[in-house]
């Protein structure tokens, strides 16, 4: 008999608003799987669904119920469950986890409407992103690990005035009352999911410069629970103390407004965490081997990788800072963790064919 654990998908859960780096975080994740996901061969042009040899991607606003008229006629934005059905969402996940393909809808960004199903295989790595990754209680238990994009106001106006601006042409005027017209479902509906992650990446801006409203140089925090399974939290220098760490002088290049670590535990929500936080740019993308070299349970397979992926994609937005740095590292601890749960589970059969 097969065990119906051997082909279990493993499923990550990855939340943030729209426009806050979760394709660039995707593409990071995939890479380190060794291999770019692409969208699927000979299916709708327009499918949201990203596919490599291991992962499949689906992004979460192909579960809309109601479209962008219909959003529009019943007066609720995409952010609000209503316009989600979390039903179709929980069966499909639970399906594909437990290895049954499923018809999933797509929903369109170009047209606003709801085209036909494709048909989605279970795969060994399943990543559904968007923003209600963990709302639904039955969808957040089918996750095995889960992390949430905290991109603060002030570093989401100005990434959205940057993109919105200079490669769509909007006003400031138009994309300040976008966001404020999102800002009570995001807050009712989206921030609450972060309590539920396992990893939170939260970017803030500096503090090395005094009243910086740039929002070029970032401050950015990786907040790891602990009591994880298969995830053992990345400390600086001695787990479990609290930290901060000016790294530049003779080993790293620093310019103004310089780099700075800390690290500690902390409680977010009530839980216990660990928190690493790393506030400036690097300058030089190469001596980042040596804040590498200071970190431990990085979940690297050889000395220097995080450093060899984060050149790979120096192209990346957030390469140069905490934001390309920490997405690198949890791409790390999702594939230790892919290895150690299928590790367990090859176990188990072999176990019970012994006795
Ligand atoms: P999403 O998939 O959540 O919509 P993307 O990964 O496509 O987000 O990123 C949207 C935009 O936000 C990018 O084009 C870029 O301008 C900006 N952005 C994303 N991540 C970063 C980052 N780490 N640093 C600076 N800008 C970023
Ligand atoms: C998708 C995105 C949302 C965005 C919506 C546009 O669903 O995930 O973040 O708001 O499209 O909705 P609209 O009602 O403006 O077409």
């Amino acid at each position: 008999t097969c065990s119906a654990g051997d082909s279990q998908t493993l499923v990550i859960g990855l939340a943030a608003d729209s426009g806050c780096g979760k394709s660039t975080f995707m593409r990071r994740l995939t890479s380190v799987f060794g291999g770019a996901a692409e969208p699927p061969k000979g299916g709708n042009p327009d499918s949201n669904t990203l596919i490599s040899d291991t992962t499949t991607v689906i992004c979460l606003d192909d579960y809309h119920s109601l479209d962008r008229t219909g959003r529009k006629e019943k007066g609720v934005t995409a952010l609000d469950p209503k316009a989600n059905d979390f039903d179709l969402m929980y069966e499909q996940v639970k399906a594909l986890k437990e290895g049954t393909p499923v018809e999933k809808p797509i929903y369109n960004h170009v047209s606003g409407l709801l085209d036909p199903p494709e048909l989605i295989k279970p795969p060994k790595i399943l990543v559904i992103e968007g923003l209600h990754p963990m709302y639904d209680s039955r969808v957040r238990d089918l996750l095995d690990f889960s992390i949430y994009l905290d991109i603060s106001n002030e570093v989401k106006f100005a990434w959205k005035i940057q993109r919105d601006m200079a490669e769509r042409g909007h006003s400031l005027e138009s994309i300040k009352a976008s966001i404020e017209a999102r800002k009570p479902d995001f807050d009712a509906y989206i921030d609450p999911q972060k309590q539920y992650a396992d990893a939170v990446i939260e970017v803030l801006p500096t503090q090395l410069i005094p009243d910086d409203n740039e929002g070029k140089v970032l401050r950015v925090k990786l907040i790891m629970k602990e009591g994880v399974k298969y995830f053992s939290p990345v400390y600086l220098f001695d787990e479990g103390s609290t930290i901060s760490w000016i790294p530049c002088g003779r080993k790293l290049t620093c310019s103004y407004p310089g780099i700075k670590f800390a690290y500690g535990p902390d409680s977010y929500f009530g839980n216990e965490v660990s928190v690493l936080e790393m506030d400036g740019q690097f300058d030089r993308l190469d001596e980042l081997i040596y804040v590498e070299s200071h970190l431990s349970n990085i979940s690297t397979k050889f000395y220097g990788e995080v450093t060899q992926q984060m050149l790979k994609h120096s192209d990346f937005p957030g390469s140069n800072n905490g934001t390309g740095l920490f997405q690198t590292i949890v791409g790390l601890k999702i594939r230790d963790l892919y290895e150690q749960i299928s590790a367990s589970r090859a176990q188990t059969p072999l176990e019970a064919s012994k006795a």
